[in-house]
């Protein structure tokens, strides 16, 4: 008999660093993560970081609306439209074994536009220890040294200091701002995004190694031709 990594290959990946694993979520991990989410995730005074304010939904356990039955819909979305074309990976992020955050990848058209988008958060008991930092690290150099991208881009709300700290401190350059509709527990608001890029030339790596398992089932499950970044540049 297969097993569940043979028969969907995202689940087989493990990027690793020092303490911090990231794996693609699995439904074993919703409790927990369900949990880390009503511990909170936006720091009082920062900016509301999403594009939908999914976390300050109602709890409401079991019913079809507010949290965590929305949310559910979101994550297993991601699973449910892996194919080349449009991919997401959904990263559960472990330090010490304990989840943390999401660390999330997803990119359209990859094998024409090697360009990834990442989004990533954690529970507010694990922000500012550096573990946003490595985690973007880990995605990025991901994308970079296994799956051949050649930018990463990434954004941010005007006013989110401390993801604008991981941009900085990983190596991506401003890439622009840009108008965007926020929904809001308080309804739908205009905002305005500072668009971050990346490129192999700026990448800042961990300083720690970085250690990845089950990349070539991945590769071959996205139909992703090796190709390794610097032989991308002609
Ligand atoms: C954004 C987020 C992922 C960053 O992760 P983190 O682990 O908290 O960040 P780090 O500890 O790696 O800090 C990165 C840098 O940000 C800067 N920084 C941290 N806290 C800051 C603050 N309160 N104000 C300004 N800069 C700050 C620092 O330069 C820090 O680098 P340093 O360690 O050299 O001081 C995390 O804070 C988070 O999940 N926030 C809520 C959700 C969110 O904003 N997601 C991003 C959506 S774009």
């Amino acid at each position: 008999m297969l097993t569940l990594e043979e028969i969907f290959p995202p689940y087989g990946l493990a990027i690793t660093c020092g303490d911090v694993e990231l794996r693609v979520l699995r439904d074993d991990d919703l409790p927990e993560l369900v949990e880390l989410v009503r511990g909170g995730i936006q720091a009082p005074g920062a900016p509301m970081p999403f594009l939908q304010a999914w976390h300050e939904e109602p709890f409401s356990p079991g019913s079809p609306d507010g949290f965590p039955a929305t949310s559910l819909a979101w994550w297993w979305t991601q699973r449910a439209q892996f194919q080349p074309q449009k991919w997401s990976l959904a990263l559960a992020v472990r330090r010490r074994g304990v989840l943390v955050g999401m660390q999330d990848m997803m990119a359209t058209d990859f094998t024409q536009t090697r360009h990834v988008e990442t989004g990533s958060w954690l529970g507010l008991p694990h922000q500012g220890r550096g573990i946003g930092t490595l985690m973007r690290q880990m995605a990025v150099g991901f994308a970079f040294d296994e799956l051949g991208a050649l930018e990463c881009g990434s954004g941010y709300i005007v006013g989110n200091d401390r993801s604008a700290g991981v941009s900085r401190k990983v190596g991506y350059v401003d890439n622009g701002l840009q108008r965007i509709a926020q929904r809001t527990a308080d309804g739908t608001i205009g905002v305005t995004e500072q668009r971050m890029l990346i490129t192999p030339d700026t990448y800042v790596r961990p300083d720690r190694p970085v250690s990845v398992t089950g990349a070539d089932a991945v590769r071959r499950f996205l139909a992703i031709e090796r190709r390794p970044a610097s032989e991308s540049k002609t």
